[in-house]
């Protein structure tokens, strides 16, 4: 069975800059959009309630078995599921899923990333009185200009991905991290002193549990997979780079804490901000009386406000915004891109130069495709995201309980974690992957397909 060899693909630097790059890939717009957008379409605290649930019951033991599957085998999914699976192609067409899955949400995430980058200039424009210009340049329905931000966003992810995994990723993640969390923060502690706010906080933390159908549940768990980077190898490419001094349970626990973190954090900023809107005289709610959410929601609810707020401060808010949502976007292009990217050095022996340019190159076509029919968006997140990634995570599950055994999994996470085999988590990790994380992704999987 092969066993890392980590040194001549690149390594992680240190254990903060594997965490920092692991949450800089866990967080993005899944949790400063898709989150709080789920929220407000999902009846508010019910979701956060079940969305933790989910995430730290079934979340946080897939992430520990995919990075102990990347650091046991020093290779891509697909590597990694054929060194360990024994060759045969059953397992490694887990991996090759997984890939597939990543291919196809970078492809869409590419066009919406590039979305948050024309807002910023959008913001601008309005600021210097060229309203025209704004209008024109945050139009999500146009097809030539969606093809060019899109572009500009697949060329920074390659530019980095060049840079290689200490000297790219972990490097621009270490800068954009604190970044990134420091925007958050203050502008949550301006939005949180206006009025019409206090509204919005009532409705985010108290639940109505009323609400919660298996639809809700479907999505909460589709939303932890995505805003988790499970399912489809992300972790596991990255848990290649890892090195055998580090505890990986307790990597685990702080990449799952830190998305868990900001995901809150970004309802605690969109969910009183709509609030804040409302009480500026900003429509709020559609016809049948649903808060407005999705694309309504940031490219719409939030640019008015902006624009409401006005002169200098609604620039600074608005840009800082779009630009928060930019740099999430990016932490987590580089991720979904680095699988197969990864995959095509390992497997197919081809140099990190090439394999970047034609992979980001291949997937930006698709990107260009959907840049001029978004309706596409839609189809690709039920398909890749809501349904693909929860089975990638169920497959995993499968595989590492029933094939490669938990124990063997352990005897890996020893290294770092000496004391493992004595400890609860060695007893209940093992539980959770074989039975309740699988139980429940299936269950899930069929009711909220209504199938059962
Ligand atoms: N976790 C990212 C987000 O929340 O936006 C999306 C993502 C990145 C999904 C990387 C999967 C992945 F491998």
């Amino acid at each position: 069975m092969a066993d890392s060899t980590t040194t001549s693909r690149g390594n992680w630097n240190s254990k903060l800059g594997f965490i920092l790059a692991a949450a800089g890939s866990a967080v993005g717009l899944g949790n400063i959009w898709g989150f709080p957008t789920q929220v407000a379409e999902n009846g508010g605290a019910a979701f956060l309630f079940i969305y933790l649930l989910c995430a730290f019951a079934i979340g946080f033991p897939v992430m520990v078995a995919e990075l102990t599957m990347g650091r046991k085998t020093g290779r891509n999914p697909v590597g990694a599921f054929k060194a360990l699976g024994d060759n045969k192609l059953m397992y490694s067409a887990i991996g090759m899923w997984g890939i597939l899955c990543g291919v196809m949400i970078l492809a869409f995430y590419t066009v919406i990333a590039g979305w948050t980058v024309s807002y910023v200039f959008e913001e601008f424009f309005f600021y210097f009185g060229m309203s025209e210009w704004a209008t024109w340049i945050s139009d999500t329905g146009n097809g030539p200009i969606n093809a060019v931000f899109a572009t500009v966003f697949m060329g920074g992810t390659v530019s980095i991905i060049l840079g290689g995994v200490s000297d790219g990723i972990e490097r621009a993640t270490k800068l954009m991290m604190p970044l990134l969390i420091a925007i958050l923060v203050i502008m949550i502690g301006y939005v949180l002193t206006q009025p019409g706010a206090g509204v919005g906080i009532k409705e985010y933390l108290f639940p109505d549990f009323s609400m919660v159908t298996p639809g809700l549940i479907f999505s909460a768990m589709g939303q932890a997979f995505f805003s988790l980077s499970l399912g489809m190898g992300a972790l596991i490419t990255y848990g290649s780079y890892l090195s055998k001094k580090e505890n990986i349970p307790e990597a685990a626990a702080y990449v799952t804490l830190t998305d868990a973190t900001i995901a809150f954090l970004a309802g605690l900023l969109i969910i009183p901000t709509m609030y804040m809107a409302q009480a500026q005289g900003v429509p709020i709610f559609d016809e049948s009386g649903n808060l407005l959410a999705s694309v309504a929601l940031i490219f719409q609810v939030l640019p008015e406000l902006f624009h409401e707020i006005g002169g200098l401060l609604g620039l600074i808010f608005g840009a800082s915004f779009f630009f928060l949502l930019s740099l999430a976007a990016l932490t987590s292009t580089i991720s979904l891109l680095e699988v197969p990217v990864s995959y095509a050095i390992d497997e197919h022996d081809m140099s990190r130069n090439k394999a970047a340019k034609l992979i980001g190159g291949g997937v930006l076509i698709i990107s260009l495709i959907i840049s001029f029919d978004t309706s596409l968006i839609d189809v690709f997140v039920v398909i890749f995201n809501e349904v693909g990634l929860p089975l990638g995570g169920f497959l995993i599950c499968i595989f590492l309980g029933y094939y490669w055994k938990t124990d063997n999994a352990l005897k890996e996470m020893e290294n770092g974690y000496p004391g493992i085999m004595t400890s609860i988590f060695a007893k209940v990790w093992p539980i959770f992957i074989k039975v309740i994380a699988p139980l429940a992704i299936l269950y899930n999987l069929l009711s909220g397909l209504d199938i059962i």
